[in-house]
């Protein structure tokens, strides 16, 4: 199946000015994304790049920090290249030193023209979060924070509740809420967005969503990478802070949110807000942390900074009360796989249990919405073994590949996350009141880890054991061994 970008998916011209330009993120992820949205004429050559560095930088420089991560891209249709150095002619590099203050003019005189247009200005600080209140001034004190300006923030934001609110007050001297977005990039990915249309466009789940046919939710998130070159800022942050605090918190919510009235903004942030302040304070037996064996070698130094967190999270409201959500992220995993396992209840009785030959397990039907890589949906199910030997069963399944079904690549998160930001779209960024009702939740976690150090595990493993589950009967559902 083949996906037209709609017409009216098409951007008016836009400025994108990444402050942080020549850093990974902006390299990696935001360019990038930007020639993939160029290549589908979603963003045309009337839109401005604007790419502010700290230290100067040429455009041949950039270009060959950028080839790498465009590469793809530009390999994908001959007539790519072409479309490459027209992308390359929207890219205007800035000298800024957001700490000094040191260039902002260059930046406003190239934005000055365009005020007064309908333009979105797209701020993109890919910085570090302690350089964000500067930049925010800077842009205020070059008259750029007009009705049409917009800020992108990553996560995390703050590193815990009250430094989040130090933060945001930064944005709010100059921005409005309806100006900012927070970005949780697992909101930009395929496969989480399509947990809402599974949800909410059929009616054959909602219908089982729920305590009375909901045996337990297993959320993993794992890497089979380390931290390599960004170790520094990990091991302020950990993985309580770097993963669960966002994406699967989110994650949590958009499995267990209750249906929005209409598909906006607030009404589905509305929503994940009610979730996340049904979250019951977690009891310390609930939780484990884990660091890989080699990280403080990596580190050069002590360090009880968790790689790895398992948890029980509970849902205090009248559709999870009794379901357990067991949680699970962390690096140098045996394998890169994030994965959603909705397991249903046992049947209430077997018609089948006298004439059944030998021990055949009894196994329940599972939900499997696998996040990455090989994007899909799987049931699973039991069936008869065919052939006229009597009722014999097996466990079967049905596999709804992304990959297979729609012969388009699926876009990176960024892509869309950036398109929305252009367009105003709000409904896949994070809004305060969120931001600090994860906080409220992972503040008394981060004081846990702290009474213990992380227990270590050997890299290429799930982690450490935990017996979160086993005291309630249940197992992990490792990725790839779903039968289990
Ligand atoms: C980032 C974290 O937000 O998400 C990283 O800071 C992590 O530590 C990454 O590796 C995982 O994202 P993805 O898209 O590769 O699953």
């Amino acid at each position: 199946m083949k996906t037209n970008i709609p017409e009216t998916a098409q951007l008016i011209p836009s400025d994108f000015v990444i402050i942080g330009g020549s850093g990974d993120l902006s390299v990696r992820k935001i360019i990038p994304a930007l020639f993939w949205r160029f290549l589908d004429n979603q963003i045309n050559n009337k839109s401005g790049i604007i790419v502010c560095v700290r230290s100067k930088i040429n455009i041949d420089e950039l270009e060959s920090k950028l080839i790498p991560h465009c590469q793809e891209a530009i390999e994908d249709k001959p007539e790519n290249k072409i479309h490459w150095n027209n992308f390359l002619n929207l890219l205007t590099i800035v000298n800024l030193d957001v700490v000094s203050g040191q260039g902002s003019s260059e930046l406003s005189s190239i934005l000055t023209n365009k005020i007064g247009t309908s333009r979105p200005f797209i701020f993109y600080l890919a910085i570090s979060s302690s350089l964000f209140g500067k930049a925010c001034n800077l842009i205020n004190k070059e008259g750029l924070n007009l009705p049409q300006s917009r800020l992108v923030v990553e996560k995390p934001i703050g590193h815990n509740k009250s430094s989040a609110i130090e933060i945001n007050n930064q944005f709010a001297q100059y921005f409005e809420e309806h100006q900012i977005y927070r970005i949780d990039h697992y909101l930009g990915k395929e496969t989480v967005q399509n947990l809402m249309a599974l949800r909410f466009a059929n009616t054959f789940f909602e219908n089982q969503w729920n305590n009375k046919n909901i045996d337990n939710v297993q959320i993993t998130v794992a890497e089979s990478i380390g931290v390599a070159d960004r170790i520094s800022y990990y091991n302020e942050y950990g993985a309580i802070r770097d993963m669960l605090q966002n994406h699967l918190l989110q994650l949590i919510c958009l499995v267990a949110m209750e249906p929005p009235s209409y598909f906006e903004a607030d009404q589905v942030r509305d929503e994940k807000l009610r979730v996340l302040k049904s979250l019951r304070v977690l009891d310390n037996k609930d939780m484990q942390t884990g660091q890989y064996q080699s990280y403080e070698n990596e580190l050069g130094k002590v360090s009880s900074t968790e790689t790895f967190i398992s948890l029980k999270v509970d849902i205090d409201n009248w559709r999870w009360a009794g379901v357990p959500f067991y949680v699970r992220t962390g690096k140098k995993l045996s394998t890169r796989a994030s994965e959603i396992v909705i397991t249903f209840k046992k049947k209430p009785h077997d018609i089948f249990s006298k004439i059944k030959e030998g021990k055949e397990e009894d196994t329940p039907n599972r939900l499997i919405i696998r996040v990455q890589p090989q994007e899909g949906l799987k049931l699973k199910l039991t069936s008869k073994a065919p052939g006229p030997g009597g009722m014999r069963f097996f466990p079967s399944e049905l596999n709804l590949s992304f990959g297979e079904t729609f012969s388009d690549r699926l876009p990176d998160a960024y892509e869309r996350l950036l398109m929305d930001v252009a367009r105003g779209n709000q409904t896949l960024f994070m809004r305060l009141d969120e931001v600090l009702a994860a906080w409220d939740y992972i503040d008394p976690i981060l004081e846990k880890a702290t009474l213990d150090r992380p227990q270590l595990y050997i890299e290429g493993t799930m982690g450490p054991e935990d017996n979160i589950l086993s005291t309630n009967g249940h197992q992990w559902i490792d990725p790839q061994e779903e039968d289990k």
